[in-house]
């Protein structure tokens, strides 16, 4: 009963709404109709000549702003004879005079001139022109005549020049927006600005004295270049401060983030801006604070927890560092937080865990440790967790599914351990998961991965997988929005997968190395949008499949260290083909290379057993950057045309090939070559002279071939030349020049140019001006040559140390080795070679060398192999030498000195066979060790295995990694661009 009734009431109620709406509406039209034109002639004249002045451009010419633009002139007086009905205008309701206009996004094209007729609507106050194309025009600086204006809004209106001090004049503004698009994507650089500021310190100053009722500023993407002044921290009534993208400097006067009013500053990619962070009072406003990409630093301070109404705080990519505070739990009202890259140390703390409305949680790449934040459990609004690239440690929390929004886990490069937990794949928001570069050992429930159906990427790579049983790869055939997949390191089991089965053609990274896969998979056919994949490190044995070169959007693709045999099918290059990077490198690969795409610009094809030439295709590489054929069996000569395209090649590497005749002179336009790798060929002839165009190039290997010719003193010119192995071939003549000119070599530090046939003396200052062995380098921070290359491609070279070969698969840049034995030097050796401070490793033995051992050799400190054997030297071994402490290996054997070996432990710890023939060297010591040193003895064990592990720990820093980091690059930049979508994504919906 009460049911119906209510029910008919109700009914009653909305019709005699219903009637009141209508007669208000009719009476209002009524009205409208009745009164007079509210417009003003001249107005509405003003208005039409306005109208006049732009043209309408295509909406598609505003392809910065992502709203809709109509162009609201065109219905001008068409629609009403009242220009205050006109789209976008406003009148006052007594006067009738125009006080506002916004004609925003209104697809105006053309320059707005000084005499525009929109300075005769002297009665505006609020104006907007934002989101047109003024073509490049200056602001005229007759604005200064709207004296009553309060708004004025030209961003992103194409505007160009100088901002006319006259604006200055306007004493009423309220609001004022002179920005453009201060790009909104995070860790991406904005455009130029058009506009900027002529004697900015100046001009800011007056800006804060005249204009006190400004609320809000937003001139970002005008260049300012320069310091902001003090005064604008007198503002006290701005409550907004956007000035992103100015290329601000110096220091931040702190002072303004305590302007009571103050709701929103975003000072955002300033580089050059400095500053700290406040105290920060009680009464405050603040919403929003943003500071990315800027140099501020110091600590956050405890006093942030004043910031009460804080939505969002956005600190990513500055230079702070300390702890986070524990009083950050205090900000109820927090949103989003951003503190990635910066310096941040310790735990995050648990008060994090109040932040009841945050959905976004980011303090990726900083130095922060300890367990997981637990208190991010509490926090069921969350969307976004960012940990990356800090030293995290333990395991996951199991119940980390209780955060049901979740839709991105980003916790690669941590120490994370343990399991990967269950719970996880019942977050069915999940988009991203990334765990990849962490001490993971297992996965629970990834067969439930199947409830994640919003998954986009998973990426596992990097871990220490001990899953004994292979995953069942079909599981993840069901999830249709799977963009990225690196599982690498997890035993898949592929076998019965089948091309027809159910995958995601959206697909566009794959990485599954090292999982154990024998077979080539057939499923990968099919998506057709694969740009990236991965299969190295598995046993795929037979034929390389014809079809994978007919993806059309595939670029990388990396098979290294597989069993693969040959090519399958058509050996035709595939047109359209977009093909990057293809790396068939240390497989089983037999027979001629195939080269499926001219627009390969990465070519790994070594370690594999290639024979016959090297193809002509080569040749036709659009853009060739790094070609390694090195260790194969191909035969055949170099092909001249490789010269083409030389201009790309940042590394070539022919290493160990059965190659014959000689360097063809093709290097005139190789300004960005960087390598040069040779050696171990049959190779004969003269260097070409073309090598001196390499002005860029830091490594000229070209060992155990049968070149010939003189020592390359062309080449001493070359600014960056590095490393120069000349060993084993047939070059002869002098080492200097006769003219007695400079070296060269300026930034020379390896140098072998041992078996050859170079004879004649060195003068005494020869060494002088060996500048970069010389000189004492600020390396803090160890590098490698060919760090910073693409596809982390690295030079390797092998030299004599310590009287054994020795493989730099990486090349130290602060590694220096001097190798001339084995040739026919004579007369002295340099007294000059004292100045080499930098010195690693000196070997001059097997040649000729006469007289005494410099005594300067003891200012070589850095000194660590010295081998001068086999010379017809005399006298003694300089005391002093016996103070260089890092000299561990030191062979003197096979000369004429005497007298009795240095008091030093490092000279007293040799095998007895660095003395040997010597007859008249002695030394007390030396009896301890050997016995009698006339004759032979074996070495102790126990000294060779010590031998033996310090040149190891040399390698073993040389080395550093094992080569292959391909991988790695590809990954992080797929996960930077990964981020910006993300970001894109959820910062566009509101
Ligand atoms: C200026 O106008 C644009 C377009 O209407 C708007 O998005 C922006 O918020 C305005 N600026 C200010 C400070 O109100
Ligand atoms: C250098 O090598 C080339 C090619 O093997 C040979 O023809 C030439 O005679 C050699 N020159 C000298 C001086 O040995």
């Amino acid at each position: 009963m009460i049911g119906s009734y209510s029910s008919v009431s109700f009914f009653l109620r909305t019709i005699v709404l219903l009637l009141l709406l209508f007669l208000t509406l009719n009476l209002f039209n009524t009205f409208a109709s009745l009164t007079p034109n509210l417009c003003h002639p001249d107005q509405r004249d003003a208005l039409l000549e306005l109208k006049k002045e732009f043209k309408i451009g295509k909406p598609d010419e505003f392809l910065d702003y992502d709203g809709y633009s109509i162009a609201k002139t065109e219905s001008w007086a068409k629609s009403s004879s009242d220009c205050c009905n006109w789209d976008g205008v406003t009148c006052d309701a007594r006067s009738g005079k125009v006080i506002g206009l916004d004609l925003s996004c209104s697809c105006l094209h053309g320059r707005l001139e000084t005499k525009s007729s929109l300075f005769k609507l002297q009665h505006l106050k609020s104006l907007n022109l934002a989101y047109n194309n003024f073509t490049l025009s200056p602001i005229p600086d007759t604005f200064k005549t709207l004296v009553l204006l309060e708004t004025l809004n030209l961003s992103e209106s194409s505007l160009k020049g100088h901002i006319p001090k006259e604006l200055l004049q306007l004493t009423s503004l309220v609001s004022l927006d002179l920005s453009s698009s201060a790009s909104t994507s995070y860790y991406f650089s904005a455009p130029p600005s058009l506009l900027s500021i002529e004697n900015p310190p100046l001009f800011l100053r007056r800006l804060a004295r005249n204009l006190k009722n400004l609320r809000v500023l937003d001139i970002s993407c005008v260049n300012i270049s320069s310091q902001v002044p003090l005064e604008v921290s007198y503002m006290s009534s701005l409550r907004s401060l956007h000035l992103r993208n100015c290329n601000l400097m110096g220091e931040f006067p702190s002072s303004v983030f305590k302007i009571p009013t103050l709701q929103s500053i975003k000072l955002d990619n300033n580089p050059n801006l400095r500053g700290e962070l406040p105290v920060i009072p009680i009464n405050n406003s603040m919403q929003v604070l943003s500071l990315v990409e800027t140099s501020f630093s110091g600590i956050i301070p405890d006093s942030i927890g004043n910031l009460k109404q804080l939505v969002s705080l956005t600190l990513a990519g500055a230079r702070f560092s300390g702890r986070i505070p524990s009083s950050l739990g205090e900000l109820f009202e927090l949103s989003s937080l951003f503190l990635g890259s910066n310096g941040f140390v310790g735990e995050v703390p648990s008060s994090i865990g109040n932040l009841k409305l945050l959905t976004i949680f980011d303090v990726g790449n900083n130095k922060l440790s300890g367990n997981f934040p637990s208190g991010l459990l509490n926090l069921t609004k969350l969307r976004f967790i960012g940990l990356s690239d800090n030293e995290f440690t333990g395991s996951l929390p199991p119940n980390i599914g209780q955060l049901s929004k979740l839709e991105a886990i980003v916790a690669g490069s941590n120490s994370f351990t343990g399991s990967v937990p269950a719970s996880l794949f019942q977050i069915s928001s999940l988009t991203d998961i990334y765990f990849e570069d962490n001490q993971f050992s297992d996965i629970l429930g990834l067969q439930n991965i199947s409830l994640l159906p919003n998954l986009q990427y998973l990426f596992l790579h990097s871990n220490y997988f001990r899953i004994s049983s292979p995953v069942d790869f079909s599981v993840f055939s069901s999830l249709k929005q799977l963009l990225g997949l690196a599982l690498s390191g997890i035993p898949l089991s592929i076998a019965n997968i089948t091309s027809d089965s159910d995958f995601s053609r959206q697909f566009t990274s794959l990485y599954l190395s090292g999982c154990s896969i024998t077979e080539f998979p057939e499923f990968i056919r099919d998506l057709i949008n694969l740009k990236s994949l991965d299969l190295s490190n598995n046993n795929i044995k037979g034929q390389l499949p014809d079809w994978l070169w007919r993806l059309q959007e595939l670029r990388d693709v990396e098979l290294s260290n597989n069993c693969l045999s040959g090519f399958d099918g058509s050996l035709q290059v595939v047109l359209g083909s977009q093909i990057h990077m293809l790396d068939l490198s240390s497989n089983a690969f037999q027979g001629p290379l195939f080269i499926p795409s001219t627009s390969i610009t990465y070519l790994f094809a070594s370690n594999n057993n290639f024979t016959r030439e090297i193809p002509q295709l080569i040749c036709r590489l659009t853009s060739p950057t790094i070609i390694d054929l090195s260790n194969n069996n191909f035969h055949g000569y170099i092909p001249r045309g490789l010269g083409t395209h030389m201009s790309f090649l940042s590394d070539l590497n022919l290493r160990n090939n059965s190659l014959t005749g000689s360097l063809p002179d093709m290097f005139m336009h190789a300004n960005k070559l960087r390598s040069i790798d040779v050696s171990h060929n049959k190779l004969e002839g003269k260097l070409p002279s073309s090598l001196t165009a390499c002005s860029a190039l830091e490594v000229l290997n070209v060992e155990g071939n049968a070149f010939n010719g003189t020592f390359p003193f062309q080449l001493s010119s070359l600014p960056k030349l590095q490393v120069l192995v000349l060993r084993s071939n047939n070059f002869y003549g002098k080492l200097h020049q006769s003219n007695g000119v400079w070296f060269g070599f300026p930034e020379l530090k390896i140098i072998d140019v041992s078996h050859n046939d170079f004879f004649g003396t060195l003068p005494s200052d020869y060494f002088l001006n060996w500048t970069a062995i010389s000189a004492k380098k600020d390396n803090t921070q160890l590098h490698y040559i060919g760090d910073f290359h693409d596809y982390g491609y690295y030079t390797s070279v092998v030299l004599m140390n310590k009287g054994v070969s020795m493989a730099l698969e990486r090349i130290l840049t602060i590694y220096t080795a001097i190798d001339f034995s084995g040739n026919r030097i004579h007369g002295q050796v340099p007294e000059s070679v004292g100045l080499l401070k930098e010195l690693h490793v000196l070997n001059f033995s097997r040649n000729s060398f006469t007289g005494h051992i410099p005594s300067s050799l003891a200012n070589l400190t850095a000194l660590e192999s010295l081998d001068l054997s086999q010379n017809k030297l005399s006298g003694e071994i300089p005391p002093k030498l016996g103070d260089l402490s890092s000299l561990g290996w030191i062979n003197v054997s096979n000369n004429q000195l005497v007298g009795s070996i240095p008091q030093g432990t490092q000279f007293q710890r040799q095998n007895c066979s660095s003395y040997d023939g010597n007859p008249g060297i002695f030394g007390p010591s030396l009896k301890d060790i050997c016995g009698d040193i006339h004759v032979p003895t074996s070495t102790p064990v126990l000294e060779e295995e010590e031998e033996e592990e310090e040149s190891f720990s040399w390698v073993a820093a040389g080395i550093g990694f094992a080569p292959g980091v391909v991988f790695g690059l590809t990954i992080g930049y797929i996960v930077a661009s990964y981020k910006h979508e993300w970001f894109m994504k959820s910062l566009s919906t509101p």
